[in-house]
């Protein structure tokens, strides 16, 4: 009997132990992804992005948004792995296909990238410095902060009609923005929440010259467009135009705040994509709450959004490579 119970009693202890193990583990999910991952193996490597980032940005701010939308358009083509950044020499790469020729700051990639080769080479890869360099961006910005996970590896492939087929487009409705957040595991509130990237950078006068001059081939304009910020960028852009840059939040493109959301809810957000967001009840719902600063859950929002989107298709273990050089494969 004593020796039953001092059975039992050494089981339950062994769960007692494996319990508080697991629960002071660091955090890591199903795809081996964990904040921090290397902070033993490279233990500078994140104030090694996070310099780049500030000296680029010091000479040029504009640098934040293309570098947070850099990520983005890295995640949704073959998931996170850096493929948005090699290059092939007969040009069929994702750089090259049209939503990417926008891209820019691959240098601040690059620099990054030697300077983390220099203190630990061959262990940071591409795909991470991306991750980190869109939160430091954002920071910098003065948005909020996230812990981005790490231990991804980098993969071999790009293909130019991958990009063009898995990134949204501007023109796009809610029905459709839905079915390809949802395809990479996303949903609406991520859809809402991420959208709020918006709320720096440009866009360009090409990708609204429908909703100003010709919205069904009648030569109207989007009746979901508030008619006096329509004749202010008709100003801007001429029906011609496939230059002029366009300030996606006008006033406050260099600052990461929620301002977006009010934009939106007031019918003026720049692409139909934008727009599209008070055509389901839920993403409605979410632009409405969020359009004061005042009670704003926005800035957490993203930083849970941008994580999960960090776990798109990622590759760990001994999949993929740490490559050398961010451009090309090993
Ligand atoms: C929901 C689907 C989305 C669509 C259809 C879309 C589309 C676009 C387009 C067309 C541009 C302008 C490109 C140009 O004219 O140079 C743009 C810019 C931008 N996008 Fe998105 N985007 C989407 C989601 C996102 C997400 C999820 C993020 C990041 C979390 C993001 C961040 C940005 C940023 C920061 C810019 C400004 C880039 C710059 O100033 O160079 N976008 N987006």
């Amino acid at each position: 009997m004593t020796a039953l119970k001092m059975t039992i009693s050494g089981f339950v202890f062994l769960q007692i132990l494996l319990f508080l193990l697991s629960s002071f583990a660091p955090p890591t999910n199903a795809q081996g992804l964990k904040v921090g991952f290397y902070d033993k193996k490279c233990p500078k490597a994140e104030l090694i992005v996070k310099k780049s980032v500030l000296d680029a940005m010091k000479n040029d701010p504009t640098l934040g948004a293309p570098l947070l939308r850099m990520f983005f358009h890295d995640c949704f083509v073959r998931g996170c792995e850096g493929s948005v950044l090699l290059e092939l020499k007969n040009k069929k790469d994702e750089k090259n296909a049209i939503p990417n020729l926008s891209l820019r700051g691959f240098e601040i990639i690059d620099n990054a990238k030697a300077a983390l080769e220099k203190e630990c080479p061959g262990v940071v890869s591409c795909s991470d410095v991306l991750a980190l360099v869109a939160r430091d961006a954002v920071v910098a910005l003065n948005g909020p902060s996230w812990g981005v996970e790490t231990g991804r590896r980098d993969g071999r492939v790009t293909n130019i009609n991958e990009a063009r087929s898995n990134l949204p487009s501007p023109f796009d409705n809610i029905t459709s923005l839905v079915t390809q957040f949802k395809a990479k595991g996303l949903d609406k509130k991520d859809l809402v929440v991420l959208s709020g990237g918006h709320t720096v950078g440009n866009g360009h006068c090409p990708l609204i010259t429908n909703r100003l001059y010709n919205f069904t081939g009648k030569g109207d304009s989007d009746p979901n467009l508030d008619t006096e910020y329509a004749a202010a960028l008709r100003k801007k852009c001429k029906p011609t135009d496939t230059t002029t840059a366009l300030e996606m939040d006008p006033g406050s493109f260099k600052t990461f705040d929620e301002s977006y959301f009010k934009l939106v809810s007031q019918r003026r957000g720049l692409f139909q994509s934008d727009a599209a967001l008070l055509d389901s009840q839920e993403t409605k719902s979410y632009v409405l709450k969020q359009k004061n600063s005042y009670g704003s859950s926005f800035f957490k929002d993203f930083g849970v959004s941008m994580v999960k989107m960090g776990r798109i298709g990622v590759l760990t273990g001994q999949l993929g490579e740490v490559r050398k050089k961010c451009r090309m494969v090993n």
